[in-house]
């Protein structure tokens, strides 16, 4: 089992994490953000995050509760734009990110899936195939998509939400790259009808939230349907010189359970990992946010 941190990025850093909460530095803005599992105590003092932060966000009466975003408020201490940018760079791949202050106390980019990023772009890379077909399910502001079109893939970037999709477009635009092909569907419609088509894929990128809708109101819901759209990936995902990364965010899974579904829906494959992924605050507590199963065909 791996444990898994972005290595050190100039563009963030997560300062303190503790009563329930996270003090991130995303470029040059500094954000105090609700989180559930910094169930222990902050380092520095209230006082301390108060001077530092240029924004903080205030849950609704829905925090916490299983199958609601945490709906609330932003309040601006010092002044932050309503848009800016970050950098990713690693090696040889890099990127552009636009970030904003989001409903749900989103900002357009999950930090700790770095090393999911870094994975796929030497996936990618590695693949013999030439233009590997690569897919991105539940895809959001595109991160994952811009490591797999900056490897050389032909990416298909898939998400329920139109407004996150042309999100993932300026991301591409600010980033240099083009060609990524858009989609806004719900994912296991999407996957089911190619599968009937006939058409396979390279590489599947697909991070699930717990529950989720697709734009014709279907509806997701992460542990009743994570079985079937596995089993359709099964017959999209090319049966040599692929791979696939599957990123849960739901509380209650753990890394085994990502992993024994994969073995269970794809058998025995090559190179399978699986762990969590951690981001560790400046005073080294680690907060662990994912959990993810990777493997090779
Ligand atoms: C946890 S986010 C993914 C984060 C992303 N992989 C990243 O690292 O930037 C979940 C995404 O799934 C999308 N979503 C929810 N239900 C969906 C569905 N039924 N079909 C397609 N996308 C869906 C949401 O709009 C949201 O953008």
């Amino acid at each position: 089992m791996l444990l898994l941190s972005p290595d050190k990025w100039n563009d963030y850093e997560l300062i303190d994490s503790g009563g329930f909460e996270k003090l991130e530095r995303f470029g040059g803005y500094i954000l105090a953000r609700p989180e559930p599992k910094a169930v222990w105590g902050k380092t520095l003092t209230n006082e301390a995050w108060r001077r530092q932060m240029h924004t903080s966000y205030t849950t609704g009466a829905s925090f916490g509760r299983a199958g609601k975003e945490d709906s609330g408020t932003w309040h601006r201490l010092k002044t932050t734009p309503d848009q800016w940018y970050i950098h990713y760079r690693k090696d040889a791949l890099q990127f552009r990110l636009r970030l904003g202050l989001t409903a749900f106390k989103h900002v357009g980019v999950f930090p700790e899936q770095a090393p999911n990023w870094d994975y796929i772009y030497t996936a990618v890379r590695e693949l013999k195939t030439p233009q590997p077909k690569i897919l991105n399910l539940f895809a959001y502001t595109g991160a994952a998509s811009l490591a797999a079109k900056a490897a050389g893939g032909d990416v298909t970037h898939l998400d329920a939400v139109r407004q996150v999709v042309t999100w993932a477009r300026e991301n591409m635009e600010t980033s240099g790259q083009g060609g990524i092909h858009w989609i806004v569907e719900d994912a296991l419609k999407f996957v089911r009808r190619e599968a009937k088509r006939g058409n396979s894929y390279q590489g599947i990128i697909l991070d699930p939230p717990a529950y989720g809708h697709g734009p014709a109101g279907e509806k997701w819901k992460l542990d009743a349907c994570l079985f079937d759209l596995l089993q359709e990936c099964k017959k999209i995902l090319a049966p040599h010189d692929s791979f696939l990364v599957l990123n849960l965010y739901s509380n209650g899974f753990s890394a085994l359970v990502a992993d024994t579904i994969i073995t269970n829906v794809f058998g025995t494959t090559r190179e399978k990992e699986f762990g969590e992924l951690f981001l560790c605050d400046s005073f080294g507590k680690r907060l662990p946010l994912s959990v993810f199963t990777r493997f090779k065909l």
